[in-house]
């Protein structure tokens, strides 16, 4: 088969969040991929960059008090520790503020225009005139205009689901500065992809470049309709690069990320001496992107539009992958799982997650569940317990001996797991990791089965056995490095070290097809440990501290006991809408007496502002003198059904807690509340 070209990119990680298990799902994927191709014998470069633009590290480098460029820069070097420390080889490593992208940005910029492609429109945005730059969706909160529920965001609302302009919320406040936003409007540039319309059709229909769901769901959701004008323009202040021909505008980060790639090959050819073209403009390269299914949309619509636009080779393939769960949830800060990347290298190997993703990966654009349980179970099972056993079982009675000169009988074992080649090579291809690790561990069994048989370490008992002994050595290290070939991609390190133990490097994927003969075993060292759950508790815990904010973690000299819990245990899980039955408002006590006739009660009256007064009955004459009270703000349960007592009225209830006795205290608000407010 002749050499292939490929080029290999991941999608852009943000420059204003760090690595975690999430990103990490796509990021092994394609390295994966990536080494497979290399071990192939194609000639395959992986190239990535991070994704720099935007306004939420202008907003985040702003409140550091540092320079946009300096935020990114200390980003980019995590992230590549991150990568590195995960077996992540890119061969370039770029940045999309970087003058390679800025170059090309302007030349796809002018291949629109002269398309015809760029129009202008008025935009009408929330602008925060405090913090001085229009607000995106989510830096805006306010009351939900469907379900009057406080602090949702400009965009959609978390209680009612109801999506919206953030135009329509009530009483809207600047997340940045707490002011209110204004209405304002701008011109903004769009570009009208509705033209490209036939080629759209054609491209993510045909069947070569997506999944099939993938090119369903464009027809269904996208392609029935006309494809909205994309706004690709934000007026200053905007981190970004200023549109050349429309000063104040700056391309919005969407724009360049996607030409980040080309930007970040192009600075791997100018380190190569390679001609960009070559890579970007010739069918006899393929260009593969993996992407998340989060947004396909710009990667299988407004990408291959510019592409198109601009003259560049088109995708062969988009792989798209779901999101990670975790114990079959969404990953959560305080349960501990949203877990960074070096959070995890700090308690665990990084080849566990890479043969566990692995192992969960195929070819549909579904979900990965990472089970914790699952994770500590397989990792032990298949790789500890299956591959590396059977090194570990052999190794160390060939070290004298070495591998035997002339192949032994073996049954056929070898030459059926190097006939299984094919099959895990079609399933890499594929992206169907699931099904080459399910017959890289059939192997495995065979092997295994096979030691267990020969018994090495029975025939070292017998020094006449010599000879048989290092026949079964022979066969069981041989049938170990296939192993170790068809790993390689998932397991570079394993790679490594069986090249070093058998004196001899994997460098490609034929070297599973022959046996190696007549080399010498060096001192066997261990190659992988049992995971432990220990390691992964620990893992949750690291995360969870990092997690909760300073003032959640419990502190050393704040020694609460909890009797009161005890004494009292959490009531059943309610709804919020349970919740949002009981309205509490703040009053205050504006008259207060004793009832003489009741040992425990004094009378209330509260005010919720204007001439809302209730009269009130409560327990607290224990704890309270009435002339303390006079004045003071206190929470009431407002809709309470009025009660008929002996001494009159009770129209609601005054919020204390406590057991009772002298121990009884009120709840008051913070400085500043107002009577008649809502408690949320
Ligand atoms: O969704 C994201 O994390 C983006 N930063 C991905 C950009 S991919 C590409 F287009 F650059
Ligand atoms: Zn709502």
């Amino acid at each position: 088969m002749t050499e292939r070209r490929i080029l290999v990119t991941s999608a852009l990680p943000y420059a204003n969040g760090h690595i975690h298990l999430g990103h990490l799902v796509e990021y092994l994927q394609t390295d994966i991929w990536v080494r497979f191709q290399k071990l192939r014998g194609n000639r395959c470069v992986y190239v990535c960059a991070d994704d720099t633009h935007g306004t939420a590290v202008m907003i985040s480098a702003r409140k550091e008090g540092i320079s946009e460029e300096e935020l990114i820069g200390r980003m980019q070097k995590a992230h590549v520790d991150d990568f590195s420390g995960f077996d992540i080889e890119f061969d370039n490593y770029g940045s999309t503020h970087s003058p390679e992208n800025r170059q090309l940005c302007a030349e796809f910029w002018k291949a629109l225009r002269k398309a015809g492609l760029v129009i202008e429109k008025d935009v009408t945005q929330l602008f925060d005139p405090v913090a001085g730059t229009f607000l995106a969706d989510r830096f805006v909160k306010g009351t939900c205009p469907f379900c009057k529920a406080p602090e949702q965001y400009g965009d959609s609302c978390d209680r009612c689901g109801h999506t919206y302009s953030p135009t329509d919320l009530i009483d809207p406040v600047s997340t940045l500065s707490g002011a209110t936003p204004e209405v304002r409007s701008a011109l903004h540039l769009f570009v009208q992809i509705e033209q490209l319309r036939s080629f759209l059709d054609q491209w993510t229909q045909s069947g070569d470049h997506l999944q099939p769901e993938v090119a369903n769901y464009l027809k269904g959701h996208f392609l029935g309709e006309p494809l909205r004008d994309w706004d690709i323009s934000r007026p200053a202040p905007y981190f970004g690069f200023e549109i050349p021909d429309s000063p104040g505008n700056y391309w919005y980060v969407w724009f360049d990320a996607p030409i980040g790639y080309m930007a970040s090959t192009l600075q791997w050819c100018k380190r190569h001496g390679e001609q960009f073209d070559d890579w970007w403009k010739s069918d006899k390269t393929e260009i593969h992107h993996f992407i998340g299914k989060d947004i396909t949309y710009f990667h299988t619509l407004f990408w291959p539009a510019m592409l198109k636009t601009a003259g560049y080779s088109l995708p062969k393939m988009v792989h798209i992958h779901g999101f990670l769960t975790v114990n079959g949830e969404k990953m959560s800060k305080s349960k501990g799982t949203f877990v960074r990347a070096s959070t995890y290298l700090k308690r665990l190997d990084p080849s566990y997650l890479r043969y566990y993703y692995a192992s969960k990966l195929t070819l549909r654009v579904e979900d990965l569940d990472m089970n914790l349980d699952e994770f500590v179970a397989k990792v032990n099972a298949d790789m500890v317990g299956n591959v590396v056993n059977l090194a570990s079982r052999t190794a160390r009675f060939a070290e004298e001996t070495g591998l035997a000169e002339a192949w032994p009988d073996d049954g056929g074992l070898f030459e059926q797991a190097a006939r299984d080649g094919d099959a895990i090579a079609d399933a890499y291809e594929a992206c169907d990791y699931n099904r080459a690790m399910r017959l890289i561990l059939a192997a495995g069994d065979r092997a295994n089965q096979f030691v267990e048989r020969a018994a090495p370490w029975n025939l070292k008992k017998d020094p006449s056995k010599a000879n048989e002994l290092r026949d079964a050595c022979t066969i069981g290290l041989n049938l170990f490095r296939q192993l170790a070939v068809y790993l390689a991609p998932v397991l570079p390190k394993l790679a490594r070290q069986t090249g070093e133990l058998l004196n001899q490097p994997i460098r490609h994927w034929d070297e599973s097809k022959r046996p190696l003969l007549g080399n010498p075993v060096s001192r066997f060292e261990h190659m992988m440990t049992r995971v432990r759950r220990e390691q992964v508790d620990a893992m949750i815990d690291d995360t969870r501290d990092v997690a909760a904010p300073e003032a959640e973690k419990p502190a050393a000299q704040w020694m609460d006991g909890d009797e009161p819990l005890q004494a009292e245990p959490l009531a059943a899980q309610c709804t919020i809408d349970d919740f949002a039955k009981v309205d509490l408002r703040i009053a205050r006590v504006v008259a207060a007496e004793e009832v003489p006739e009741a040992k425990k009660l004094l009378k209330l009256i509260l005010s919720l502002g204007g001439e809302h007064r209730r009269t009130v009955f409560a327990g607290i004459k224990s704890a309270y003198k009435p002339e303390e009270l006079v004045g003071r703000l206190v929470v009431c349960v407002a809709n309470l059904a009025p009660r008929q007592m002996k001494f009159g009225m009770s129209e609601g209830m005054v919020v204390a807690s406590g057991p009772g006795g002298s121990e009884i205290y009120l709840l008051s608000p913070d400085e500043g509340a107002k009577p008649g407010q809502r408690l949320h």
